[in-house]
């Protein structure tokens, strides 16, 4: 089959009206160097969203790319999220992330995890407990975090707020809470075929939360390109597996994140195909025969995905 291959230029509008394209580079664990060039690089090749978080640890080499960029502030969308020691003070978080971006805000501010670790553990990231167990602050709830995150809206410092790993459970307690005055505009989690969420899909579309994926690939190694079916389907198509799994995400409306420190996979991960109905139910399925997370973080005893699995 010759697809019509073409730049993925899709954007997505959120429930407050404003817009993200669809396509936006990951950078988890990219770190000085290599995630400015990752940064230029995408830039270079026409990406307009950077996603990071204040735990990766990268925020200021992304905000010097962004600047040397030479884009206007209104050309680009960034991210980032407030990491779950700061569950107490998200403006005092978000000044401390716009301050290494360069930035006069963000356009969108996630709470990264729905736990709360102690904000003056050890170390001062993943505070820990002697028995190796994360610090877990347990007279709290994300509830508060979010409804102290509506001020980084007041003040300007974020254009939307979202969340991140939270599972239908979660999310229903979250808005079922009365202080929750701004809905979600997303809710990041890991998305791909292996894992298509089709329960929180179904629960975000109910209140018009849009899904972002993170790991589209299936992070290091990128396990999700070994596929049997999504290489069959490449080959129909005559694209990469990869285009083939964006082009997914692309019908079902998911903003994905994929990361790449190298320029031609960087290029290549924008273009997109039209994946016929056909298709698009066949990678649906995928998950019944074979179905993983590639990133199981250890919260416990908390389990924040455990009742979607
Ligand atoms: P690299 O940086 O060498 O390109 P995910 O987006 O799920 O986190 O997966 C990221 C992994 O997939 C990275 O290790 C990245 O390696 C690799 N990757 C990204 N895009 C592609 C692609 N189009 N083809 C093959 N591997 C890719």
């Amino acid at each position: 089959m010759a697809a019509s291959v073409r730049q993925n230029t899709q954007k997505v509008t959120f429930n407050d009206g404003n817009q993200i394209p669809l396509i936006g580079l990951g950078t988890w664990k990219a770190k000085d160097e290599e995630v400015y060039l990752s940064v230029k690089h995408a830039l270079e090749a026409g990406y307009r969203h950077i996603d990071t978080a204040a735990a990766y640890g990268n925020e200021e080499p992304i905000g010097r790319a962004l600047k040397d960029s030479g884009l206007k502030r209104e050309e680009f969308f960034v991210t980032t999220k407030l990491w779950s020691n700061a569950h107490n003070d998200p403006v005092g978080a978000i000044n401390s992330s716009l301050e290494k971006l360069g930035l006069e805000y963000v356009d969108l501010y996630l709470l990264h995890w729905p736990v709360f670790l102690n904000p003056n553990g050890f170390p001062e990231r993943v505070p820990l407990l002697p028995d190796g167990k994360r610090d877990i602050v347990f007279d709290w709830s994300f509830v508060k975090t979010y409804e102290l995150m509506h001020d980084c809206v007041k003040l300007g410092k974020a254009k939307s707020i979202g969340i991140s790993n939270f599972s239908v459970k979660n999310m229903k307690k979250l808005m079922a809470a009365p202080e929750t005055k701004i809905t979600p505009v997303v809710n990041q989690v890991e998305i791909h075929p292996h894992l298509p969420q089709f329960a929180l899909a179904d629960y975000c579309a109910q209140h018009n939360i849009k899904l972002q994926a993170y790991s589209p690939l299936g992070s290091n190694g990128s396990p999700l390109l070994k596929d049997e079916t999504l290489q069959a389907l490449g080959e129909k198509y005559g694209v990469s597996p990869a285009t083939i799994i964006f082009a997914w995400f692309s019908k079902r409306e998911i903003v994905f994140l994929p990361k790449s420190l190298n320029k031609e996979r960087l290029a290549q991960n924008l273009l997109t195909v039209d994946l016929s109905d056909e298709d698009v139910e066949t990678i649906n399925n995928i998950h019944k025969n074979f179905s993983k997370r590639y990133n199981d973080q250890d919260w416990s005893p908390i389990k924040p995905f455990e009742e979607d699995e």
